[in-house]
């Protein structure tokens, strides 16, 4: 893998990784978590849950410690009222980079997708594309009117890849806005057509509203889809090849 480079204003960067490791690695990273971090790991009642969970915290320290120069470690989270991670203060030399530092985390079967950008909130979105038999009746109960008919009208061996488009871009957004499932789903649209831009059409009913805003669609690995989700103008997007817990912390340049 690549190692880190500086993340300057107005681009993306993107990592996908498989969320297993060996046991020393494993050991590492639960000692870079936070007492909280560790409450709440223990609260998992699966093994593989809790573990994919202090891996997945530990993949977070280690890319934003990489990025602010600190030690994984000494990052700190705060949660927005609905639950959205920020970074907490930090004292990092790059002081600049440190206030106007934006990520989000989707996980999904065992990969989990991270998030960084500048200045502008983001929200990222994995899922695994498995067979969903009632992809109609989910469709109905969530997405707009529009998103249906559009669903619908696809040939049906279109229907399962468009259904995850639409739900990835859906929840993209909520996730770059923070507020979670309050936000009605059927409050904004989004492109879902196989081949078609991943775009957000219409936003409270308003399309100049909803060009403020941009979708951006990736492949996280064969048989998963992907979108992230932030206002601004389409910003350059770097997505770094999938890469296993070992073969990142390996490659974490170590301050
Ligand atoms: C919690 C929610 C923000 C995302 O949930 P999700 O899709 O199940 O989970 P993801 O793996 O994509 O995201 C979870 C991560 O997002 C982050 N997160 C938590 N709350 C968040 C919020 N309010 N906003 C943004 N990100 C949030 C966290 O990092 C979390 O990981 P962690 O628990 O390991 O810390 C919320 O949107 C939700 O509950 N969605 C339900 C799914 C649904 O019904 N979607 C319909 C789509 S059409």
């Amino acid at each position: 893998m690549r190692k880190l480079g500086p993340l300057t204003g107005g681009e993306v960067h993107l990592y996908i990784v498989q969320l297993e490791s060996s046991e020393n690695n494993f050991a590492q990273a639960f000692s870079w978590l936070s007492p909280d971090e560790v409450e709440r790991a223990d609260r998992f009642r699966f093994e593989r849950h809790r573990s994919a969970f202090v891996l997945g915290r530990a993949v977070l320290r280690a890319l934003v410690a990489s990025y602010l120069r600190i030690a994984p470690e000494e990052a700190s989270f705060t949660y927005g009222p609905k639950g959205k991670p920020a970074l907490g203060a930090v004292a990092s030399p790059l002081r600049e980079a440190a206030d106007s530092f934006h990520f989000n985390v989707s996980n999904s079967g065992d990969l989990a997708a991270y998030a960084f950008t500048l200045d502008c909130e983001i929200g990222v979105d994995i899922e695994h594309r498995r067979r969903l038999l009632e992809i109609e009746g989910i469709a109905r109960r969530f997405f707009a009117p529009d998103e249906v008919s559009e669903l619908m009208g696809l040939p049906e061996g279109e229907r399962h890849e468009g259904f995850f488009n639409c739900w990835t871009r859906k929840e993209a957004y909520i996730k770059a806005v923070g507020d979670g499932l309050s936000v009605p789903l059927d409050s904004f649209e989004v492109t879902l057509q196989p081949g078609v831009a991943a775009r957000m059409i219409a936003l409270d009913g308003s399309v100049a509203a909803a060009q403020r805003w941009t979708l951006q669609a990736f492949t996280p690995a064969p048989d998963y889809a992907g979108a992230i989700a932030y206002q601004d103008r389409e910003r350059p997007l770097t997505v770094q090849p999938l890469a296993t817990v070992d073969e990142l912390l390996g490659n974490i340049p170590k301050v």
